[in-house]
């Protein structure tokens, strides 16, 4: 029988999201009435921009030509992408970025999952609790942490634990680490890392070696003065790499787009003591195992800074807030406690009567179907919480707090 890897049978449980898939779809079985709403997994509901389809279809019939036809693309990203991205997503906000910084990808899952290759196999790292789950399971995968313990922790991660206390804000790691993974706005709590917090981070990272992998995938949900991009603070360069993503910002997790910005500056260090870029590793991977984004999905990327994109972007993002403020309001209003949903397009509630997060689950699943995301899913400090998505539409998303009000208790 071939060997398998050890380390994936170190998971403790299955991915989250197919997880509350399956139970979903055995209450569906036994209920085939039931009217379900689901604001669990954050996937976007409105229709393609216009002009986002325009660019796509245009590219399409640029490609059926003799001159216009295109093979393997760079596995980077086609230059016109890079330097749209870095002008209006960086310059805009007096960020300065190389387009040679910016690397296109299909997907922020797959760039934060796929990072940690170019580290160490025994190099250290720390996690926020509650953590987005891929942060964790491939650093499990690559075999850089112990086995779990009944509260689903790996041995060898340092957790951060994010709570009500610390307003969802971690304290910087005990010990020195070589990598860590922050979340802003944060996936699941909602709530965003302000400047001053981000600036300890920097300085901590850099004064103890560390590199910071910040995952900025919903930065277009903020809307209160509060920093976008960990590049925005000084020093960040040298100790930092971002992720971004058009899934949530245009609707594009069919489409599939993202892109990561490692600064030139950024170095590590081998076994032998010598430093090395971290792009160049970067780069050295993507160009082994990626040969990039298809040409009609980067033009439609590319779209959405178009004067007309960019209205139609912000139109969308507006609607997911306002669904994201019903849902503070009216669960408020029903007596839960809640956090997040300003800047961020989920809401974290506490989960009432002492209900554990999958008993919660449960509970609105049976009683109000609705499914929700348990808290616990994403952690041990998760455990009491429970996370609603405002990626819905919105009758749905009104009917829903409707049904959950009237269903507490
Ligand atoms: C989530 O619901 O946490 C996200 O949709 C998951 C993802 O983006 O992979």
């Amino acid at each position: 029988m071939a060997r398998l890897n050890d380390h994936y049978l170190k998971l403790a449980a299955g991915y989250l999201f197919p997880e509350i898939s399956r139970r979903v779809g055995e209450f569906a079985d036994a209920n085939p009435k039931a009217n379900l709403i689901k604001l669990g997994i954050g996937d976007v509901v409105l229709p393609l921009a216009s002009s986002v389809r325009q660019a796509m279809h245009d590219a399409i019939d640029e490609m059926a030509t003799a001159e216009g036809f295109r093979g393997y693309g760079p596995s980077e990203g086609y230059d016109f992408l890079r330097e749209a991205i870095v002008q209006n997503d960086f310059a805009s906000r007096g960020v300065q970025i190389d387009p040679s910084e910016v690397y296109a990808s299909d997907g922020s899952k797959c760039d934060s999952a796929n990072i940690q290759e170019i580290f160490a196999t025994d190099a250290t790292l720390a996690v926020t609790d509650p953590v987005y789950p891929v942060y964790v399971d491939t650093n499990v995968m690559a075999g850089r942490t112990g086995g779990a313990d009944s509260g689903g922790r790996y041995a060898r991660i340092e957790y951060l634990p994010c709570t009500e206390e610390n307003s969802f804000l971690p304290a910087l790691p005990e010990r020195p680490v070589d990598l860590v993974y922050l979340c802003s706005p944060n996936n699941p709590t909602g709530v965003v890392t302000p400047r001053d917090e981000l600036q300890k981070w920097v300085d901590w990272a850099r004064a103890n070696d560390a590199i910071i992998l910040f995952d900025a995938a919903y930065e277009r949900f903020i809307s209160e003065d509060l920093p976008h991009s960990i590049f925005e603070i000084d020093g960040a360069r040298e100790c930092a790499i971002e992720f971004r993503s058009f899934s949530k910002t245009a609707g594009f997790t069919g489409i599939r787009c993202a892109y990561i910005v490692i600064p030139e500056e950024l170095k590590g260090r081998g076994s032998n003591g010598e430093q090395a870029s971290v792009a160049q590793l970067w780069r050295r991977r993507t160009n082994t195992k990626f040969n990039g984004i298809s040409y009609p999905v980067q033009r439609g990327a590319e779209a959405i800074y178009s004067e007309e994109g960019r209205k139609e972007v912000q139109a969308n993002i507006d609607y997911y807030t306002a669904n994201a403020g019903l849902i503070l309001e009216g669960l408020s209003k029903a007596g839960l406690k809640t956090f997040g949903g300003v800047n961020a397009p989920y809401v974290w509630l506490k989960t009432p009567d002492g209900l554990d997060s999958w008993q919660f689950f449960d509970q609105l699943l049976e009683r109000a179907n609705v499914v929700g995301t348990p808290g616990s899913g994403f952690g041990a400090h998760g455990e009491g919480y429970f996370r609603l998505s405002a990626f819905g539409l919105r009758e749905q998303v009104e009917e829903a707090i409707d049904r959950i009000a009237k269903n507490l208790g």
